[in-house]
């Protein structure tokens, strides 16, 4: 008989206590599957009293988890603490050096240090998977490093922070602002640690960034990318956006050109009859685009102990079946270095501002917008209690250089008042 596969888990919050569950629940399932059995012979957290929900007296336990990590009864060593250095960067840099294969859902730690983990478990012939660490349970890395690997992959693009979009979608639904949705979050366990992850885009960041490595076969690079939280929509943006029939959403938006890597995660329009306006809550969106297959959408749950643990155990599945590919889909020693490159595709743009109600201001911004080559598609204008009118301005597809210049011109009249709200609009 195939000997048992032995796993160490580190880290028995949400992800680890949800791994051990599925261990459990579908062990006969997984041994048919692979041929063989997942065994735990050793944990390890920060508090070993802790009531955790499960009995898990049958386990070593180890306080150290670089310790657990380089056990000599483990083949796996799976990495469920997060943080992108840190004990989770250790044990994992330790793990594969004593010889063992790592599965990690800790998207901070791959897209800040992916590529030299990456080198570490190829030079040691060991494998790093991390399906868990991008849309949860999505199976989006695989899909990429596998499903979709005979495509030139031109276009990742996605919804994936279930908290940002859990605030957006019922900032809509309810007319609550971002403070209070915000608060909301916080009380039902949603904000990671730092909540800036979340709202500042970071989190989902991190998450474009591995997946644009693994697409376009470059380097993890996230201190390129383009960031912007969510934290200044207001109700009025997202009301007002409605009104144009579109709904406001974190996007991120990866892709290869001539000019270098684009990576852009920042709050973006998107019609509101499109799949990705139709996406509300939590829920996670990736829709990836190859040169042969189309588009593929996948959708589903972002976050939370089954998902997250359902992506983690198809790694392990994985391992016990012999599968080793590489961490970013090709030998890590062959990812190029992209040159990071502004987004400069096209696009319509959506531009709320404040203009003087008086003879002529519209006129102006009209006629600023036409000399920076920027064509106007929809405008309109809302009633108004003061001196300054509320206007929307929908264009047809220009540059982001087009639009600053624009907006740098405004800047120097006296009928804009402040700076105008400027969102890209994607159409998907
Ligand atoms: P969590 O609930 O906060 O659990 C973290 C666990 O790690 C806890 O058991 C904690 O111990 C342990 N830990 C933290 N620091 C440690 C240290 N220095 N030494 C030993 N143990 C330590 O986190 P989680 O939500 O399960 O997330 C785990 C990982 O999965 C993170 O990388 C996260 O980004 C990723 N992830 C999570 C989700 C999700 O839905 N939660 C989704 C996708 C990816 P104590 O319990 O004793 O404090
Ligand atoms: N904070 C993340 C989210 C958890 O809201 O999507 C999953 O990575």
């Amino acid at each position: 008989m195939t000997q048992p596969l032995r796993i160490a888990i580190a880290g028995l919050g949400t992800v680890g206590i949800g791994v051990i569950k599925m261990i459990r629940q579908n062990a006969a399932l997984i041994e048919a599957r692979t041929g063989r059995t997942v065994e735990i012979t050793g944990i390890s957290a920060r508090s070993r009293d802790k009531d955790r929900g499960i009995s898990l007296s049958g386990y070593n336990w180890e306080d150290n988890p670089v310790t657990l990590a380089t056990r000599d009864d483990v083949d796996v060593f799976v990495e469920l603490m997060g943080g992108s250095d840190g004990p989770a960067k250790a044990a994992t840099e330790a793990a594969l050096a004593a010889g063992k294969d790592v599965v990690t859902a800790n998207k901070a730690m791959l897209a800040l240090h992916g590529q030299p983990l990456a080198e570490q478990a190829e030079a040691a012939g060991q494998v790093l998977r991390f399906e868990a660490a991008v849309a949860g349970g999505i199976p989006v890395v695989k899909a990429l490093t596998e499903g979709l690997a005979g495509n030139e992959i031109t276009r990742v693009v996605g919804v994936m922070n279930g908290t940002c979009n859990y605030i957006l979608t019922r900032m809509e639904a309810t007319g609550q602002g971002y403070n209070v949705l915000f608060d909301e979050c916080a009380q039902l366990g949603y904000l990671e640690a730092d909540p800036n992850l979340d709202v500042g885009g970071i989190d989902a960041g991190h998450k474009l960034a591995i997946l644009a490595s693994i697409a376009f076969g470059t380097q993890v690079d996230f201190d390129a990318m383009e960031l912007e939280g969510i934290q200044r929509i207001t109700l009025e943006d997202i009301a007002q956006a409605a009104d144009m029939g579109y709904k406001i959403k974190l996007l991120g938006v990866a892709q290869l050109t001539g000019r270098g890597l684009e990576q852009r995660m920042s709050p973006c329009l998107v019609p509101n009859t499109s799949p990705l306006g139709q996406l509300d809550g939590g829920t996670n969106m990736v829709v990836l685009e190859g040169n042969h297959v189309g588009q593929i959408v996948l959708r589903g749950a972002g976050a939370g102990e089954g998902p997250t643990a359902s992506a983690v155990m198809s790694d392990i599945i994985d391992i016990a079946r012999g599968t080793r590919l590489s961490t970013f889909g090709q030998p890590a020693t062959s990812l190029t270095s992209a040159t990071p490159a502004r987004a400069v595709t096209p696009a319509p743009y959506y531009l709320r501002m404040k203009l003087m109600d008086k003879p002529g201001a519209l006129a102006k911004v009209a006629a600023i917008l036409g000399d920076c080559g920027v064509s106007i598609d929809r405008m309109r204008q809302y009633d108004h209690d003061d001196e300054a009118a509320p206007v929307l301005i929908v264009t047809h597809k220009t540059t982001r250089a087009d639009i600053d210049a624009a907006l740098a011109a405004f800047a120097t009249t006296d009928v804009v008042h402040g700076a105008p709200v400027t969102l890209r609009i994607e159409e998907l």
